[in-house]
């Protein structure tokens, strides 16, 4: 074959494999900003994952449009105390849900209706169970946030959630209540749909989590105690991946992942964990990157990619390398300042060699504690930045001293604005608008947004004077766009600002003394947490909730709200724990 000859066959060929290769006519109206219509002759397949069904594909934007297929998934969780060794250091209590830690994966299609049964047969632990990154349009009440949208679920009781599939990719659920999802109660979700690059083989979610040795219960005291000698929480000590490592000393035993040579494959990173960022990498392998949490991206391709407590990454891993065995490392990002006393690894083997200990050399880890830039939504999507000076939310992230127990000393803890929020698990948010009280208390947080269709632009800067922590702030009911992010104090004329191609998620990071810019547009009536997603800093008062469209909210079916919250009282006024931080 002549030169000439190759170059066009692997032109045909290489254009029906390579990634981001979608048809001609979905690539052209993707890239317009008037018709996000997909072609609906397309059908969805390993050359072809951008496509999917019914006038739907990769070009959809899910806020404005997604598809109804009729179809309800029904799963069930309950959720027991038991114990767990997942790294084999020892047993010790662990929260679990359906028996294992991590949880069950919830798996539904695109436009599918999620119907989920939680059973709390926890001892002494009431519960709430959150979808995170799901928008729960038209459903707030499913939104599983105790003391906003729900109280929480006494031991003995059972809650359905049911909402909408609107949107398609990785994602987890995780418990509300408190510090609790760090003791277990965490599992992974699957929303199938298109994708923005191809593969042969889905090997599913990938679940990182810092795992400690004494209960999230525990660290979150230590934690507290800590923040008021202004020094860190206690360190982590291991990164689990899909709940299983080797500890220091070598017990437990490593994750392991068989791939074969020539295939591709999709793999869901997801970081469930209370404290930790982490930073992934495959030796020899560049991973590509398909997602941010639930939008769809340009596929980008890197050697190491960090990942902020609660954020997730698609990627596409393409085995075509040398047969062999190889690690997948999960480290700590110690430049967020994120602590644990060892490292996630796994094995990954080509099945044509013999599964053993990997000598392959790491990729030297990356630095800098943001987001990668160049993850913009795989649609072209800008904000509008017209009149936006006038219209910015200004929340000041800082420590202030509050009255967290009835009766107790005033601590030190996380606020916005001076405030640091503290629900009352029996007065959700939710029961307020059912009685259409609006006196809601100063700790709820409660900042109204913009009117339905306009944008919200939300600055959230770190005071100086507090310790420089990154912050992974996540948006509840919404993906918001990150116009951009910095060090030192936001200065709207002078911070370099991303309207044209801003990265759109739902999980984002405050730089350590530094600042974060989003954008959120009010198309979704609810009442929406925003928090760091560091465990102990909700539990120490860092977040606050958006009132939107109230007069638009679809509330909850109120007999069945009512007698949650009854059957909490009842419990909660002989319980054996009591609240003692914010609540979530
Ligand atoms: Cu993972 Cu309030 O969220």
């Amino acid at each position: 074959m002549r030169f000439s000859q190759i170059a066009s066959a692997c032109l045909a060929a290489c254009t029906l494999t390579s990634a981001a290769v979608v048809p001609a006519e979905i690539e052209k109206r993707a890239t317009s900003t008037t018709s996000r219509v997909a072609d609906a002759a397309c059908t969805n397949g390993p050359s072809s994952r951008a496509c999917w069904k019914n006038g739907y594909s990769i070009a959809t934007d899910f806020d404005q449009k997604f598809p109804t297929t009729g179809k309800t998934v029904s799963q069930s969780l309950t959720l027991t105390n038991g114990t767990c060794n997942p790294d084999g250091n020892g047993q010790r209590l662990c929260l679990l849900v359906n028996g294992v830690y991590p949880g069950p994966t919830i798996r539904a299609a695109w436009g599918d209706t999620l119907s989920v049964t939680v059973t709390n047969n926890m001892q002494d632990n009431g519960t709430s169970i959150h979808w995170h990154g799901v928008r729960q349009f038209n459903s707030p009440g499913s939104d599983g946030v105790n003391g906003i949208t729900e109280c929480p679920l006494a031991p003995g009781q059972t809650k359905t959630y049911t909402f909408k599939v609107t949107q398609f990719g990785t994602s987890w659920y995780h418990a509300h209540y408190s510090s609790q999802y760090g003791d277990g109660v965490i599992g992974p979700i699957v929303f199938d749909g298109p994708a923005a690059a191809n593969y042969d083989e889905d090997l599913g979610p990938y679940v990182l989590s810092d795992w400690y040795y004494r209960t999230a219960y525990q660290i979150n005291s230590l934690a507290s105690i800590n923040l008021a000698a202004g020094g860190p929480p206690p360190n982590a000590d291991n990164i689990l991946i899909n709940g299983t490592n080797k500890n220091k000393n070598g017990g437990g035993s490593y994750n392991q992942v068989k791939i074969a040579s020539g295939k591709k494959y999709r793999l869901r990173l997801i970081n469930m964990s209370v404290d930790n960022y982490i930073r992934v990498s495959l030796d020899n392998h560049a991973l590509q990157v398909m997602t941010s949490d639930f939008i769809p991206v340009k596929p980008f391709y890197v050697n190491t990619l960090l990942i902020g407590i609660g954020q997730r990454y698609d990627v596409v891993i393409n085995a075509n390398q040398t047969a062999g065995n190889y690690w997948f490392r999960a480290n700590v990002a110690t430049d967020c300042l994120s602590g644990n006393n060892f490292y996630g690894r796994a094995v990954w083997s080509y099945s044509s060699v013999t599964a053993g200990t990997p000598t392959s050399t790491a990729y030297t880890d990356g630095q800098g504690c943001i987001e990668p830039s160049q993850a913009a939504p795989y649609w072209v999507q800008p904000v509008p930045s017209g009149s936006f000076q006038q219209s910015i939310s200004a929340l000041d992230v800082g420590l202030t001293k509050a009255q967290i127990v009835p009766n107790g000393d005033a601590i030190i803890v996380w606020a916005i604005n001076t405030s640091s929020i503290n629900l009352m698990w029996d007065r959700p948010t939710l029961k307020y608008l059912m009685e259409g009280n609006t006196s809601y208390p100063t700790a709820y947080n409660v900042v109204p947004t913009v009117n339905s269709g306009s944008w919200n632009y939300v600055v959230v800067q770190m005071l100086p004077q507090t310790p420089p922590v990154p912050h992974p702030f996540h948006l509840h009911g919404h993906d918001f766009f990150l116009l951009g992010q910095g060090s030192g104090t936001f200065n709207a004329g002078s911070a370099s600002l991303n309207w044209a191609t801003p990265p759109r998620r739902d999980t984002a990071t405050v730089p350590g003394g530094g600042w974060l810019f989003i954008a959120f547009n009010s198309n979704n009536p609810g009442t929406w947490l925003m928090h760091c997603h560091i465990a102990w800093h909700v539990s120490e008062g860092l977040g606050m909730q958006f009132l939107e469209s109230p007069s638009q909210i679809q509330l909850p079916d109120q007999g069945q709200f009512q007698s949650q919250c009854k059957a909490w009282e009842d419990y909660y006024s002989t319980a054996y724990w009591k609240k003692d931080d914010s609540g979530i």
